[in-house]
């Protein structure tokens, strides 16, 4: 049911307005003046607000500026007297949804809410949509809880809100450009383009020409005027993707657009000026390209104001299990929504092997394993050969740092395999005790020592 706040001073208006609407079957409020009227704007959750304009103390006009400092979107209908009609067209001015004049039709009166009231149910509708939309990008999808990733997290959120540059650094497929798009779609900047580009792709000239577009004639083959990433970009997010491959002349140029924000097209001469946010990303060391000078330290420190490290699936073991579950979803033909298992040596040949492609190659390896497999449990054979010939013995050096205490490094694996029972067992206690051989009071003393919250 929709509400809607009648407030009018003259007591005679709200009763007949609220048994002309009551009977409309709308929900209704009633505020004989403009402060109380305004308390419950900000408290309940209105529908539509109907007011008088002249009323002692604050007005209805001062009630409708604070009612769209407060809620802009909810719908706002003038009533005035005879004689005030230039006031409502002030009111209009200052986003009033429409007025209407005393004394009203009934018939007049109900067209009016009932349109304003439509219209302000498409409003929220389209609000829902927009938020749903962006929340789907909330970290971008990213799907992980472990300590390293929780760390990212808390920089993504940290670094959203500035226009700071960052350099994302990671391996191949840890999930860069991931971490890239939850930066711009989790600030102010995402409902502007977020536009990439790949500098190892592309030779010198090309990429000149991507960046910064070009003029009609500038070279054989221009045959039109093209914008630039750069200006594509304007208002939103620039992502230099393997930005170490940037050949040394095209690096001058790229820091003087960070310095000033403007450039020319190629072959123009005209100065564009924009506003973009730099994010870029490389999967190699640029420090040490820029100790042996194949990249400018400059640049690199106008890159490099915040810096976000992703780590490698192998220090984020601890995911695999969401990684996975996550990714079967995601390549289950759809309706044909049955359980899929893993069998244990499938999980035993993920948890040891090394995945130098990370969650790339995560990704692909259950996608090929949904494809191949036909049961309802993935099992060894439809892996690829290098995780089936994988060492499978567990490699201390790999996982416990040197000159750890025994007990600390017992406690360390002890808080992973419980952390990781659970997981596998979709978070029944009583599950993951079982596999691990123990009570399920002692995995409950294990959690709380570990502080594993579910
Ligand atoms: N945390 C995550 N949750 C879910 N999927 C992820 C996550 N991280 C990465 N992926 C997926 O893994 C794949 C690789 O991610 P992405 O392209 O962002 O990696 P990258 O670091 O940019 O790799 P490269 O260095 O090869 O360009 C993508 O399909 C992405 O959706
Ligand atoms: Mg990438």
């Amino acid at each position: 049911m929709e509400t809607i706040l009648i407030v009018d001073d003259e007591k005679n208006y709200l009763v007949v307005l609220e048994a002309l609407l009551g009977a409309e079957g709308y929900e209704i409020v009633t505020a004989n003046d403009a402060k109380a009227a305004l308390a419950t704007v900000r408290e309940a959750d209105l529908d539509l607000v109907i007011t008088d304009m002249k009323m002692p103390g604050m007005s209805g006009m001062d009630l409708l500026e604070e009612c769209k400092k407060t809620k802009p979107e909810l719908p706002v209908i003038m009533m005035t007297a005879f004689g005030t009609i230039e006031m409502a067209v002030e009111a209009m001015k200052k986003h009033a949804y429409d007025y209407i004049e005393k004394p009203f039709e009934n018939e007049q009166i109900k067209q009016t809410i009932k349109k304003a009231l439509e219209n302000y149910r498409l409003v929220k509708e389209n609000r829902l949509l927009t938020e749903a939309l962006s929340d789907r990008y909330r970290y971008g999808n990213m799907i992980g809880k472990s300590k390293p990733v929780l760390k990212v997290y808390d920089l993504i959120d940290k670094v959203s809100r500035s226009k700071a540059s960052v350099l994302i650094t990671g391996s191949s497929g840890t999930g860069k450009e991931l971490v890239a798009k939850a930066i711009h779609y989790q600030g102010p900047r995402k409902d502007r383009p977020f536009i990439s580009i790949n500098c190892g792709a592309l030779t010198e000239t090309l990429l000149e020409s991507e960046l910064f577009g070009h003029e009609k004639g500038a070279f054989t083959g221009a045959v039109a005027m093209k914008k630039g990433r750069f200006e594509l970009a304007d208002e939103g997010t620039l992502f230099l993707d393997e930005v170490g491959e940037m050949p040394p002349s095209l690096q001058v140029k790229l820091l003087r657009v960070l310095q000033e924000m403007e450039f020319e097209r190629v072959g123009g001469t005209r100065t564009i000026k924009v506003d973009v946010r730099v994010l870029s990303a490389s999967n190699r060391n640029i420090n040490v390209d820029v100790s042996n000078g194949a990249f400018r330290e400059d640049l690199y420190y106008r890159l490099n104001v915040i810096h976000i490290d992703v780590p490698s699936l192998q220090e984020r073991i601890d995911d695999i299990p969401l990684l996975v579950r996550h990714f079967i979803k995601k390549f289950q033909n759809n309706g044909k929504e049955k359980k899929i298992e893993l069998s244990p040596e499938v999980w035993k040949a993920f948890y040891s092997y090394p995945w130098p492609g990370n969650i790339r190659e995560l990704e692909n390896v259950i996608e090929r394993a949904m494809v191949l497999n036909s049961g309802e449990t993935i099992t060894i054979d439809v892996l690829p050969e290098q995780l089936t010939g994988a060492k499978t013995e567990f490699d201390v050096e790999r996982f416990i740092p040197p000159n750890v205490p025994l007990q600390k490094a017992l406690e360390e694996i002890e808080e992973r395999l419980v952390r990781r029972a659970l997981a596998q067992s979709n978070n029944v206690q009583a599950h993951a005790a079982k596999n691990l051989g123990i009570t399920k009071s002692l995995i409950q003393h294990k959690m709380k020592k570990y502080k594993i919250i579910v």
